[in-house]
């Protein structure tokens, strides 16, 4: 059983009430942007490749109130002012501020450093004039848990300010701004994965996403209908893509494009002789090549209406992960091993690995004890306890509409 988490509803009418507390006025709306899980289709985005991950039914809500230049001190029209509810210990807030014409990369630090990035990417990126505005953040995904939890904060802020200042901006260009914050401004070479899932994702289904192109297709993840769940097993090592491994591969895929005579590895044929690269850059491009076969074998067999017999690709992914991209760890493997073993039908890393969550596809009825073997293997190990939780493919991001007002 997952520990129950309130509706998205009840969040934003508390979200909202909240913020007249601490800014004194009501927000101008609540936006809400999901976590995602990937799949399949892992360390191929940043390789034009092709991704299959989904939404999650855990998301980050951002209630927003632009600064009224008329009736407000002018020194304040361009600051940016900031609480969270996920606080230190002890305290009831997270607060942070920045003003817009001061934004440089590397200048704002912690869980701030997402929405200034995105002010930073619409400011930069797109030429929109962006005024001052309060927010305030409340989240539901886990932080570190490779989860996505800060392109969840990012996608929320870049669709509430879209909407508030009519940009106009599409789905796929706000997907680029994000990634633009991402990598500008937060210093994280990360590719696009995750924020697309966080805005085009839809309920029931996974998006089959071509990085290249950036066009994507839903498709169908009935996973109930066939008596199935996926688990995530956030094994609470936290990981960090700003930390060299995650650049570190991206580089070697670059160079194995370069020695293939390829602009990118999308653009190397499967079966192409790697004979001439040296052995480790041969192992990660294998693993790229493989990996968008494989995305294209479960998007086959999910058209099929074969979601049980995608566990034997999701488990082969993980191998790859773990032997030939090297991104897994001793607690990841031990997640997917317990399950497999325990009659999960398939399992694997998902996210940029290094730690964070492992995800298994189990039956309904063996859920209990996937879970326990999970938990009773990590003790056994001395590991730390992971985290379990079912997931749902939800809907991309949007504003949640709130009735509360503060006159009731
Ligand atoms: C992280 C990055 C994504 C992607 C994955 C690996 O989640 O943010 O862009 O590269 O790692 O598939």
């Amino acid at each position: 059983m997952n520990a129950p988490v309130p509706p998205v509803q009840t969040r934003a009418e508390n979200l909202s009430r909240r913020f007249a507390e601490v800014y004194g006025a009501e927000p101008d709306g609540v936006w809400r942007a999901p976590g995602r899980v990937n799949l399949i289709g892992e360390h191929t985005d940043y390789n034009n490749g092709f991704v299959l991950p989904f939404a999650i039914d855990r998301s980050a809500l951002v209630a927003v109130r632009l600064r009224r230049p008329d009736s407000e001190p002018e020194a304040e029209a361009d600051v940016v002012r900031l609480a969270s509810t996920y606080a230190p210990d002890g305290e009831a807030l997270s607060r942070a501020l920045f003003s817009i014409g001061g934004l440089e990369p590397g200048g704002v630090g912690g869980w701030a450093a997402y929405p200034a990035g995105v002010v930073y990417a619409l400011v930069h990126s797109a030429g929109a004039a962006v005024p001052g505005f309060d927010l305030l953040l409340d989240s539901t995904v886990p932080v570190g848990a490779g989860l996505s939890s800060s392109h969840a904060v990012e996608v929320a802020v870049t669709v509430a300010l879209n909407e508030l200042l009519e940009l106009g901006l599409d789905r796929p260009r706000m997907a680029r701004l994000t990634q633009y914050a991402e990598n500008e401004f937060v210093g994280a070479p990360t590719g696009i994965m995750d924020q697309s899932a966080s805005l085009m994702g839809q309920a029931g289904s996974a998006l089959f996403l071509d990085c290249r192109s950036l066009d994507s297709e839903t498709v169908p993840l009935p996973l109930a209908r066939h008596g199935l769940e996926v688990l995530v097993i956030d094994t609470r090592v936290v990981h960090s893509h700003a930390d060299g491994g995650y650049s570190a591969r991206r580089s070697s895929c670059e160079r194995g494009a370069a020695a293939l005579g390829a602009a990118s590895l999308r653009e190397v044929p499967a079966g192409t002789s790697l004979d001439g690269l040296d052995a480790e850059t041969r192992r990660r491009v294998r693993h790229v090549l493989g990996e968008n076969e494989r995305v294209l074998q479960v998007v086959r067999q999910l058209r099929a209406d074969d979601v049980g017999g995608i566990g034997t690709l999701l488990t082969a992914s993980h191998a790859s992960l773990r032997d030939d991209f090297e991104v897994s760890c001793p607690e990841l493997d031990l997640a997917v091993d317990t399950a497999l073993a325990a009659g999960a039908l398939g399992a694997r890393m998902t996210g940029g690995g290094f730690g964070g969550s492992a995800i298994a596809l189990v039956r309904q009825e063996e859920e209990e004890r996937v879970r326990a073997a999970v938990l009773a293997a990590f003790a056994e190990r001395g590991f730390p306890e992971p985290a379990l939780f079912t997931v749902l493919p939800a809907d991309g991001a949007g504003r949640v509409r709130v009735t509360w007002s503060r006159g009731e």
